[in-house]
Order: structure tokens, then sequence, then C-alpha cells
């Protein structure tokens, strides 16, 4: 019987890359849900080829537009994020792969959690701000998290080869991205289109970004604690240009165990699809020979202060992460709009996390209102910073 997967952020660049790794693997899985934001040209392609039960759009003109298109032949299609929750549990999904960008996948991922599927997790966003209640509802209905971020993906496959307990510490592995080896006043004036150049990964606009502040590392280091229960202080970052080493675990005897491959997303993306079997794969084989050298050096804290602010958000706990989330997502987009200089990303945030002190969070309701306050707070700063001389 073919695995049943729904695909969240199906036309996005982790989507297209799972849908590429159920066409190469044909009678394997069958596509039974797919949720897209607003590319809907793409999504009508992709309704086609895989011919899915249900389909779900951001809004009603996004929903018009995709009945227009595919003429009659339409699966059901809902709308928002309620809609995008339906299509992952009301498709008989197994496996849900959640690769919509930001806070906006967070309910369709816990809806996917509350029902006992095998979450294929590429959305950190979701588990930056809800950690907590995404890791109780998938331990109280069943749910596996398995994660599709390529060093979380090579965590996991490390901690398979020690027991519960053994190991001591975590290394994520950092590119470093475009702008590594430059000081903080020759980042002042970088542009957009210079950060979106990354180095070895072909990623979306908003992660690329995020890559080129450390702040991607910085969710993923949050990411890391709610996924294998690391404290802080057991959860290292070492940058590593190549690529190669994806990250690492140490075992409490000295051993450390790594996984390789190339920069590739459908090599963690089959894995997350096939766990916990594996099967051939598609793709290139990993040459060490040819590549030649792997080199590591310490994260630039100094220049690139994200990363100190993901770790200060989660020694603050509560609603710290969310807003930290919140505020860089607004930052991010002021950003690639040209509202705010890339040195203005950090300071955004660092404003939130200095507005209040971190609260409790017992619902998603009280994050949500967190999350709603902090991205206000965000604008209301850049603006601020914008119109004073
Ligand atoms: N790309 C990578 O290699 C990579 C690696 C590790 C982790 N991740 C993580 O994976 C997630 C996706 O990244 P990406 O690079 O694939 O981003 P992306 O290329 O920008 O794609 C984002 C997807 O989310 C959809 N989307 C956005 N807002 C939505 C909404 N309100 N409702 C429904 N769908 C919505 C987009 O739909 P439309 O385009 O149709 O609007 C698109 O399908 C992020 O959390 C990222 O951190 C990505």
């Amino acid at each position: 019987m073919p695995r049943r997967v729904a695909i969240l952020g199906s036309t996005g660049s982790i989507g297209r890359n799972a849908l590429d790794v159920v066409r190469r693997h044909p009678g394997r899985f069958e596509v039974v849900g797919l949720v897209a934001g607003r590319q809907v040209q793409r999504l009508a392609e992709q309704v086609r080829e895989f011919r899915p039960r249900a389909v779900a759009v951001a809004d009603d003109a996004a929903r018009r537009e995709l009945l227009g298109l595919l003429a009659g032949r339409a699966p059901e299609v809902r709308v928002g994020e309620q809609g995008a929750a339906e299509v992952t549990v009301g498709t008989g999904a197994e496996v849900v792969v959640a690769a919509i960008v930001g806070a906006a996948g967070l309910v369709p991922v816990l809806a996917a959690c509350s029902a006992g599927a095998v979450v294929a997790l590429a959305n950190k966003e979701a588990l930056v701000v809800a950690g907590e209640l995404m890791v109780r509802a998938a331990r109280e209905n069943g749910a596996v998290l398995v994660p599709v971020d390529s060093e979380h993906s090579a965590i996991h496959q490390c901690l398979r080869s020690g027991g519960h307990g053994e190991a001591r510490r975590i290394v994520l592995t950092a590119s470093g991205g475009p702008f590594r080896g430059r000081r903080r006043a020759e980042m002042e004036r970088v542009t957009s289109a210079e950060a979106l150049r990354h180095p070895t990964w072909q990623m979306g606009p908003k992660i690329t970004i995020d890559s080129a502040t450390l702040m991607n590392k910085g969710l993923e280091v949050i990411e890391a604690h709610w996924l294998f229960g690391m404290v802080p202080a057991q959860i290292d970052v070492l940058v590593h240009p190549q690529s190669i080493i994806h990250s690492m675990v140490e075992f409490r005897d000295g051993s450390v165990v790594a996984q390789l491959g190339l920069a590739d997303m459908r090599l963690p993306i089959q894995y997350a699809l096939d766990y916990p079997a594996r099967h051939d794969g598609i793709t290139e084989p990993l040459d060490l020979a040819a590549i030649g050298t792997l080199t590591f050096e310490r994260p630039d804290r100094e220049s690139f202060r994200c990363l100190d602010l993901a770790y200060r958000a989660i020694e603050e706990g509560g609603d710290a992460p969310a807003r930290l989330n919140a505020a860089n997502e607004v930052a991010v987009d002021a950003f690639l709009h040209g509202r705010i200089g890339f040195l203005e990303i950090p300071r955004v945030i660092e404003h939130e996390l200095d507005r209040a002190a971190a609260g409790p969070v017992f619902e998603l309701a009280e994050l949500v209102e967190s999350d709603r306050a902090a991205r206000g707070a965000a604008r209301t700063f850049i603006e601020r910073e914008r119109t004073t001389p």
C-alpha cells in the first residue's frame, strides 16, 4: 500500500522537493492533500499531476482562481489556516510534510500532531513559537516528529546510534551564509539581492535571509531544544562552509557521530517520508575525495548577533521565542522590501525582547496574542526608526 502523504507548502522550495521525491518513487507514496498560499498556477499543475483528495489555499481569491484553472476537475478546495488543518486531518494522511514558511504553518502543524500523524517537520518556526504545545500534542496523540531540516535530520540519524540519555552534546553545523568572514561595519549597506545569494543551499527567501543573519541557526537551536530535549548549554554551533557534515552528536564516552551528504534537501525529506525504514535514494553519491577539504570555525557572534538573541529567548522561556520569531519575520520582510538595512534586523528583534518580560504559555491563544503584539511592536519600531532623523 502506498504511504498517504499531505504536503503543506507544496509550492515552495521544500514542497517541490518533497513532490520530486514522491514522483521519483512511483507506487510508494500517494499524495492525498496539498496546501499552498497564493502561487495558484503552480498548485494547479501539481493538482493535475498528483490528483490529491483535497487542497487548501491562503484566501478566497486564490480559491476562485484555482477553481477557474481546474475548470470543473478540482478536488475539494479549502481556505485559510483552518482549511489547511482540515486538509491535514481530513484526507487520512499518514505523513504530513510541514513546509509552510513562518508562524502561518502553526495551526495545521498542531492539527497534524493532534491527528497522530508522522510529521515531517521543515516549518521550524512552528516549533519555535509553540514547542511545548507541539511536543505535548505529539506525545499525547502518538504523533512522531521527524525533522526535515538537514541539521536536525542529521542529529535524528546520529541519535539512533546511542541509547536514551547517552548523548552529551549536539553540534549544529552552519554554512555561515553569504557574509561569512565579514565584520559588522562591512555589512552596513548589503542589499537583499546579495543576502539572497546563498553559497551552498537553494532555499526560499525568508530562510535564506535567516541564514545570512545566522538567525536560521538560532531558530535551529530552539528547534533542537524541543526535538531532542537538550538544554541550550548542550547545543553548540560550528561554522562548516562546505555544508557536507550536516550535524553531529557527542556521546557521553566522548565518541562523536556525524551525518554527511551533499547539500540536497531531497535526502532529509526522503529520510522523513520513509522513516523508520530506508529505501534507495535519488541524490548524487558523496565523493569526499573530490571535495578534498572540510573546514570548521567558530561563529562570529559579535557580527552576527541573531544567534545570541535566540539563545537569550530560549533561556527566558515562555512566549519569548514566539516574540523573537514574530519580530524576526517582520524584520526580514522589511529588509526584503528595502525598508530597513541588514544590521537593523537584530535591532528589531532585540527591541522586542527588551520590550516585555517573557509571559507564561498554557494555551495556543496566548501564543497567538504574543505573536500579534510582537508583530505590531516590531512594525511600530521600524516606522519610528525610519521617520526619526
Ligand atoms: N528551503 C529549504 O531548503 C529549507 C531547509 C530547512 C528548513 N526549511 C524550512 O521549511 C519551511 C519552508 O521553507 P521554503 O524555503 O520551502 O519556503 P518557500 O519556498 O518560501 O515556500 C513557502 C511555502 O509556504 C506557503 N505559504 C506561505 N504562507 C502561507 C499561508 N498563509 N498559507 C498557506 N501556505 C502558505 C507558500 O505558498 P505560496 O508560495 O503558494 O504562496 C509556499 O508553498 C520554512 O519554515 C523553512 O525554515 C527550508
